[in-house]
Parts: C-alpha cells; structure tokens; sequence
C-alpha cells in the first residue's frame, strides 16, 4: 500500500519552474538503493538521520565529472576545467536556491565545506577565536550532537569563553524561559540545531534567534537534520551562520556548507592556508581572496560539491508541502507503531517535530533491537546517536532511533511495526 499525497494547487519553485507532482512510488524509482534485499528481506530503510539514499540523478553527476569533464576548478584555462568551475558554482545556486539566500552577497555567503562538523568547526576556530574574547559566553542546548558541542568546548580551553546551557523537559522541548534567563551582555554566540538528530524535536529557532539577537548575539543554526526535509529560509530563521552536510541529504559524503552573512564571514577572516585561498602570495606574507575562495583553501571535493548540487536539485523538484505532509503522516504512522508494541516508549514526544522517531523497549539493550530489527531487513541507528550528553539527561544510555525520508513509504511503517513486534516478543 502506498500513501499518495493528495495535491493542490500546482507547485512552482523559485524561477518559474515548475514542481513535479509527488508521488512516493515515483520518488522511490529514482533511487537504485532502495531496491535491494538485505538478509533475505526486501530493505525497509530507517536510518536516514545517519546518512541518505542517492538518488540516479546524483549518481549520474558524479560518472558525469569523473567520467567526463573530470578537471580542476578555477585554475585552468582548458575547456574541462572551465566546464567543471561552472558545474561546482551552478551547484552553489542550487544551494542559494535551497537556502532562500538571493542578492549580491549569495554566492560569496556559501561556503563548501566536508560536511557540518567541519562548517562548525570552521565557525569556532576563525569567529570564535578572533571575535570571542575570554569571559565571552557561549550559550547552546543541552540537546545538540557532539559537532555542535565539543568544537566549543575546545575554543573554551583555547579561548577561556564560557559555555551555558540550555535544558529540555522529558519530552525533549527546550525550556525557553531558562534559556531566557542564561542570556546578557556576555552572551555573544548562541548555537542551536534546527532539528535534534536524536529525538527530532523541531526547536523554535525563529523565536530562538530573535531573543539571541536582542542581546546581540550571533546565531549558528546546525541544520544537517533539517535540510532533508526540505527547503530552509535561513533569513526567515534568523540565522547568522547555518551548516548542513551533503550525505544526509541525498548527496555524496565529505561534502558541506557552511552559509554566513557576509560580514561576519569577512570578521572570521581566513581558517585554512594554502591555495585558492590567496589573493597574492609571497615569501614575505601573503593576502586574501574575497569570499567565498578566501574559505575554500586547497582543491576542494569537486564531484562531491557537483553531486550536492544535483541532490539539491532533485529534492527540489518536488513540492516541498507535499513532502512535508507525506512525512508528517508517515511519522504519525511510525509513531503508533512504535507505541503498540507492549513495552514500547517513545523518546523524544515534542509536538513539533521532524520524522524521527527515538525509542526504547522494557528490559532490552537498543543494539539488540536493532540487531533483530537488520535480520528482518529493517535498517535503524541504536545508540547515543553522537549526543551522549542528551541521553544522561535522559537516564539513558541510548535509544533505537528510525528516521524517514521522503521515499519512505506506508509499507515500510507496516514492515518494521511487524518487525518490531517480532524483535520485542523475542527479547522479553
Ligand atoms: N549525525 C548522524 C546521526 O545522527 C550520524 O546519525
């Protein structure tokens, strides 16, 4: 059975074009992946909060690069390399377009990074390092993954900045008058996820931002989880640094961004040397490129920065409404599943959230379940899911976690709610 989400009026994306029509049995034939069996079961896949399936039309940008016009960026004057400078910027626009980011200082505000770890690592060891000054306060939840704590951690030994933490309630919503209360003068940075990879809580981060900015602090949003899902405004959100990684949406590993607002970039100043990076460079000392090059040192993931492109693309060709609808029944689904199975507890019941669904059963180990779950075909993450911190809070020591995509369908719920019953009744 597969849930078609009925639609509306006809979608149209920015530019005019048109939006194809959604239909998860049409989204599920673009992605090869999908297809296979695993231990003897048709795949159920679950751990799209871990990584993505790829899409053919990702694939095909990749074999198109190094099978084709495979040349460096921005160096050469041969046709190849001036075909991929212009593949790597066209997906710069697809990012802008994604982002909503339009205007003079777009294309100089994206950053291509490895992937969200590195665009906050870059934000702590270049802002934080030469803007933040000792005694300065850092403010972030209590919730985030380990990428978007232990970078600040690491600036505060170097840098003596002082960390503060937000806290969250059994039902992983952050409490908004303790963050309140953690906010002043000293506050200069406040860095939130938009979606909690661990529980799915969708935090307020509008709301959030504008409070931080009220104190004049600058906002980092880590957005890795929220990206998949669809379309991000980052101005809307009130972001002033946002970062996602290319593989948790439909893309290639060891490829992110990192967007900034112009200014604040330009405070950052440089992070890594060496080529693409300079202006002039001599012996005596060296100057910088403008942005976004002065951020982009060294050959960058060339295929992985035209593959992100084309896995941008591609989820931007269908409404973004409508995969917001078709995921929120499928999480209504999963979540019921998930409670009818005796012994059953959800983790993580904000009522906002994205389609994540962390969960533990009576008297069984997360790995456990997980294992029984992998030999029926059903693929879900166990674990503290890089937010350990998150789980003590919790008085837990992990979750099993299933995370949807846009071509998870109706029978992947009813699958793993078979095996899950299945996995409970073996292990009690
Ligand atoms: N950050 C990824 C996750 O949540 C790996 O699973």
């Amino acid at each position: 059975m597969s849930h078609a989400v009925a639609l509306g009026a006809a979608a149209h994306r920015p530019g005019g074009r048109r939006a194809a029509a959604f239909d998860v049995a049409a989204v599920r034939a673009t992605v090869p992946a999908l297809h296979q069996q695993v231990n003897g079961h048709p795949l159920v896949y679950l751990d799209n909060g871990a990584t993505s399936l790829k899409p053919q039309a990702m694939l095909d940008a990749l074999l198109g690069y190094y099978g084709g016009y495979c040349a460096n960026v921005h160096r050469g004057v041969h046709a190849l390399s001036v075909q991929a400078t212009l593949a790597c910027e066209d997906a710069r626009l697809a990012v802008a377009d994604h982002l909503h980011v339009a205007g003079p200082d777009a294309e100089a505000e994206i950053v291509f990074v490895r992937g969200t770890t590195e665009a906050i690592n870059l934000v702590a060891s270049t802002y934080g390092e030469r803007v933040l000054a000792p005694g300065d306060e850092i403010v972030i939840s209590a919730l985030e993954h380990h990428s978007n704590l232990v970078p600040y951690q690491m600036l505060a030994a170097r840098r003596g900045v002082v960390l503060r933490f937000i806290p969250f309630d059994a039902k992983g919503v952050l409490d908004l008058a303790a963050y309140r209360g953690l906010l002043g003068p000293k506050t200069r940075l406040v860095a939130i996820a938009e979606v909690s990879n661990a529980l799915g809580t969708r935090h307020p981060v509008a709301e959030m931002a504008a409070m931080a900015h009220a104190v004049g602090a600058v906002v980092l949003v880590d957005g890795a989880q929220a990206v998949p899902h669809g379309r991000v405004d980052v101005r809307a959100l009130g972001a002033d640094f946002y970062a996602f990684s290319g593989h948790k949406c439909f893309g290639p590993t060891g490829v992110g961004v990192l967007w900034g607002r112009r200014a604040l970039l330009e405070a950052a100043g440089p992070w890594h040397g060496g080529g693409d990076m300079i202006r002039s460079a001599a012996l005596e000392g060296s100057t910088w490129a403008d942005l976004p090059a002065r951020l982009e040192a060294g050959t960058p993931h060339i295929a992985g920065i035209i593959g992100l492109g084309a896995a941008l693309r591609w989820l931007q060709s269908f409404d973004a409404a409508e995969i917001a609808s078709h995921e929120a029944h499928l999480l209504a689904a999963l979540t019921a599943a998930v409670e009818a199975v005796p012994g059953a507890r959800v983790v993580g019941t904000a009522p906002d959230k994205a389609a994540v669904v962390s969960f533990v059963v009576d008297g069984t180990h997360p790995a456990d379940v997980g294992t029984l779950l992998d030999q029926q075909g059903v693929a879900v993450r166990t674990g503290h899911h890089c937010a350990e911190p998150a789980m003590r809070a919790l008085g837990l020591t992990g979750t099993v976690r299933a995370s949807l995509a846009l071509y998870n369908n109706d029978d992947d719920v009813a699958r793993f709610a078979e095996a899950l019953r299945r996995a409970a009744r073996l292990l009690r």
